[in-house]
């Protein structure tokens, strides 16, 4: 349904110029979800912008490969078809909700005008949808809260409108970004149960942008890391979880409280590089506790693993395994 190609983004900055997205290429197929995981900066948010074309130009643009949805390409679609793409085919759930959400206004309002923007209907009809839609993502007493504005309601209740909104266009691809980064963790489990439901009922394939892979982790049927502008490794969470064949994944699961399951955390060392000069070798080689020589040199393409496995390192799997029991054992 969706296939990335090659792409590349570059934003104009005083400082230079931002490889942000710097030769991804990857695939969703109808009702799949995909997680999509790195640390802040990586490029994930300018990823996901690319695929509806709404990073603004200039400072945004797309220099070599293309987005297709269904086939036809996203970055060549000129206005009124890209207006059909945003409004009916893919929608997204942005990282803040109180910015997407406007606060003079009720709810129940920005809702209908976005069932209605999707598909003309009467203003009865439309009404009756948007119940329905706060219904389905677990609003309490929706005829009544349809009088609310924003403010009125919860961080989670609002995360919850915003994903309504999102449904009213009735959405083949529902991108969301960060949806939980603001919310407890209790919240965060409530939102990511609501998506797997909204997943099975709508039959919309869902990506899920996150710094935390144990956000994803049952959520996703499928994960992409990303550093830097570039995939690293992509596979199932089993692959990703228990066959990790990249130093960065490996860095990140260590870093995470919920994976570690009780082992110490080992924060990732140093910054991720800058992406205006980015070193001529691997990117996670100045932060890579295996790298040797030669990854200064050689910037590694992804290579398969195993079946649906890829990781970009020079490293095989098999000296990878033993370098990770080193560290484990010692
Ligand atoms: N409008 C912009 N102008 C200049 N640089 C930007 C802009 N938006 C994002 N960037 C830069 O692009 C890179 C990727 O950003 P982003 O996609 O937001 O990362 P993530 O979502 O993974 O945290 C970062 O280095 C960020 O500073
Ligand atoms: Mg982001």
């Amino acid at each position: 349904m969706l296939q990335v190609n090659n792409l590349h983004v570059h934003l104009d900055t005083p400082d230079g110029t931002v490889k942000a997205v710097d030769g991804v290429t990857f695939s969703i197929e109808a009702g799949e979800t995909v997680g999509i995981v790195g640390e802040s900066g990586s490029g994930k948010s300018v990823l996901a912008h690319s695929l509806m074309k709404l990073n603004p130009e200039p400072p945004a643009a797309y220099p070599e490969g293309d987005v297709y949805f269904n086939d036809r390409s996203v970055l060549k679609m000129n206005k009124k078809e890209l207006r059909k793409l945003r409004g009916s085919d893919i929608a997204m759930i942005f990282q803040d909700p109180m910015s997407s959400l406007n606060p003079v206004f009720k709810i129940g309002k920005q809702l209908i005008e976005a069932i209605q923007a999707h598909r003309k209907r009467p203003k009865k009809e439309a009404r009756e949808k948007a119940i329905e839609l706060l219904r389905d993502v677990g609003i309490p007493d929706p005829e009544a809260r349809i009088e609310s504005y924003p403010h009125q309601f919860s961080g989670g209740m609002r995360q919850r409108v915003l994903i309504a909104m999102a449904l009213a266009s009735e959405p083949k691809l529902l991108i969301a970004d960060e949806p939980t980064t603001a919310l407890d963790v209790t919240i965060q489990a409530q939102v990511l149960e609501l998506l797997k439901g909204i997943q099975k009922r709508y039959g919309a394939a869902i990506m899920i942008i996150t710094h935390d892979l144990g956000v994803v982790a049952h959520l996703a049927d499928r994960i992409l890391v990303m550093y830097a502008g570039r995939l690293v490794e992509s596979g199932s969470a089993e692959d990703i979880f228990y066959r990790t064949a990249m130093p960065y994944t490996w860095s990140l699961l260590r870093s995470i409280p919920s994976v570690g399951g009780g082992e110490r955390l080992v924060p990732i060392d140093g910054q991720p590089p800058s992406l205006i000069d980015p070193p001529a070798g691997c990117s996670f080689e100045p932060r890579c506790p295996f790298a040797t020589e030669a990854c200064r040199h050689v910037d590694p393409d992804l290579k398969e693993r195993g079946s649906g496995h890829e990781a970009a390192c020079l490293l095989s799997f098999s000296e990878f395994e033993s370098l990770k029991e080193g560290v484990v054992s010692s």
